[in-house]
């Protein structure tokens, strides 16, 4: 008997072209999830026209209208918990999260982040990775801990850097790869092969010491390389 669609709820401040990219993996049966709710923090972005498209529940909660940060979290973790989701999918959430929310929400959060974490956390990646001179750039899944874009990797996409890339044709690319690799992470917890534990992100029966990465089209993972 197919197992009932994980419940979800996904937290954007923008496009939401990795909401898009979730909302066309369930609508191709790729993803067994439901997406109960999208809030973002901010009115007006194309994700929540993106949401009401598909005829999903949008909440706003605008951190301006409080007080502090806490006070917003705690909010936004009252929404959030009233749609009761196994998962919490940060997509171009653009705010820093309070320690308590974060252990709220500990093992059931991934975020996405443009870089092949641990190198690039913070804004502007593509730029800096350009900068930097590397020869390669990708993008991160991993479980969201109280550290700035860091936390137990889940998977990764890896892109060779071509001399004739700028930021904007690197943040095209690398968005392209964000939408495989996250609705293929939701569905791998859909599934139970990812799952938390031990303060660690498992895959499969086993810690994920070296993330899944996906490149050239093929997803290469060696559990046991340490
Ligand atoms: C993505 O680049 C993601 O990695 C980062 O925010 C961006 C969101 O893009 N966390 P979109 O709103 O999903 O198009």
């Amino acid at each position: 008997m197919p197992s009932s669609p994980l419940p979800i709820v996904v937290l954007i401040s923008g496009s939401g072209s990795n909401l898009q990219a979730i909302i066309d993996a369930i609508g191709t049966l790729q993803l067994n999830a439901e997406i109960k709710a999208v809030i973002s923090n901010k009115a007006g972005v194309k994700g929540l026209e993106r949401a009401e498209k598909a005829g999903i529940p949008t909440r706003v909660l605008q951190h301006t209208d409080f007080d502090s940060r806490e006070a917003f979290d705690q909010a936004l973790a009252g929404l959030i918990d009233d749609f009761n989701p196994r998962l919490v999918i940060l997509a171009g959430f653009m705010r820093i999260l309070s320690e308590d929310f974060v252990t709220h929400y500990m093992g059931r959060m991934l975020n996405i982040h443009p870089s092949l974490l641990p190198d690039f956390t913070g804004l502007n990646t593509h730029q800096r990775v350009l900068d930097a001179g590397r020869s390669q750039h990708g993008v991160s899944v991993h479980f969201v801990t109280n550290e700035l874009d860091s936390g137990p990797l889940v998977i990764q996409a890896v892109i060779d850097i071509n001399p004739e890339d700028t930021a904007d044709s690197l943040a095209e690319r690398i968005h392209q790869q964000e939408h495989i690799i996250y609705p293929t992470s939701i569905q791998w917890f859909a599934e139970g092969r990812l799952c938390w534990k031990d303060n660690q992100a498992w895959l499969d029966d086993k810690p994920i010491r070296v993330p899944p990465r996906w490149q050239n089209g093929q997803l290469i993972y060696k559990p046991d390389v340490t």
